[in-house]
């Protein structure tokens, strides 16, 4: 069977990763987590004091910035300049960072390189928010998953208290629409969704919901 490409797109904290997770053990294949790659970016940019206002050094930068993607058990590696900074990416700063500096052509067209061509080689369930507009537009299957941000900050809101940080549910509201926003309004190859998307709204369904729902759809599209 030829590689079938399902891509998922959505705001910041829609649980698109977490789905696309679980969809990708259950089919067999290959997640590729995009938002990975432009926080890897966002954390070079940020070591070495480079705004995100600031092309010329961003583009001057990106020639030194080699990313590249391991896999070890079905969980994706991003190899920054040689070094696994998994550990390092999942801060607010680079987060935010991501968003400012991903509005950025050269940056998006490095990464975007590196992902058709992991989608070329496996069947991946590949999440960001350029995925079905710009990534892979002849994907197999789409959605666009999203949840109102109050929901979405809810669920933010939640996962740093389980590790024990005290957090304002507003500001991480505020934050929310901001990066939403931001990832909406940019002039390349914005966060939209395409027009053969299916959208799903995840604020009433649980993860078990979604994830059932779109396996559904992958067999509708596979028994074609
Ligand atoms: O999904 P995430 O929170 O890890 O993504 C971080 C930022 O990276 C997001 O705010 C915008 C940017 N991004 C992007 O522009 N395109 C993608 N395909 C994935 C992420």
């Amino acid at each position: 069977m030829k590689n079938f490409n399902l891509a998922i797109d959505g705001p910041a904290g829609a649980g698109k990763s977490t789905i696309a997770k679980r969809l990708a053990k259950q089919l067999g294949f290959i997640y590729v987590d995009t938002g990975a790659m432009y926080r890897a970016m966002a954390l070079y940019f940020l070591r070495n004091n480079i705004e995100a206002s600031d092309s010329a050094r961003i583009e001057a930068a990106c020639k030194d910035v080699d990313i590249t993607i391991e896999y070890k058990d079905g969980e994706q590696f991003v190899i920054l300049n040689g070094e696994n900074v998994n550990g390092l990416i999942r801060t607010e700063e680079v987060g935010n960072m991501a968003s400012a500096s991903s509005v950025n052509r050269t940056v998006r067209l490095k990464l975007v390189e590196l992902q058709q061509n992991l989608a070329k080689k496996e069947s991946v369930v590949m999440d960001g928010r350029d995925i079905g507009t710009y990534v892979l537009p002849n994907a197999d299957l789409k959605i666009y998953l999203t949840a109102s941000s109050s929901e979405r900050a809810r669920r933010r809101w939640n996962e740093l208290k389980e590790k024990g940080v005290a957090a304002d549910i507003e500001a991480i509201e505020q934050d929310i629409i901001d990066r939403d926003h931001r990832d909406m309004t940019r002039e390349f190859a914005p966060l939209c969704q395409a027009d053969d998307a299916v959208y799903l709204d995840s604020s009433d369904l649980t993860i078990d919901g979604v994830v059932d729902r779109i396996l559904e759809l992958y067999d509708e599209k596979a028994s074609k």
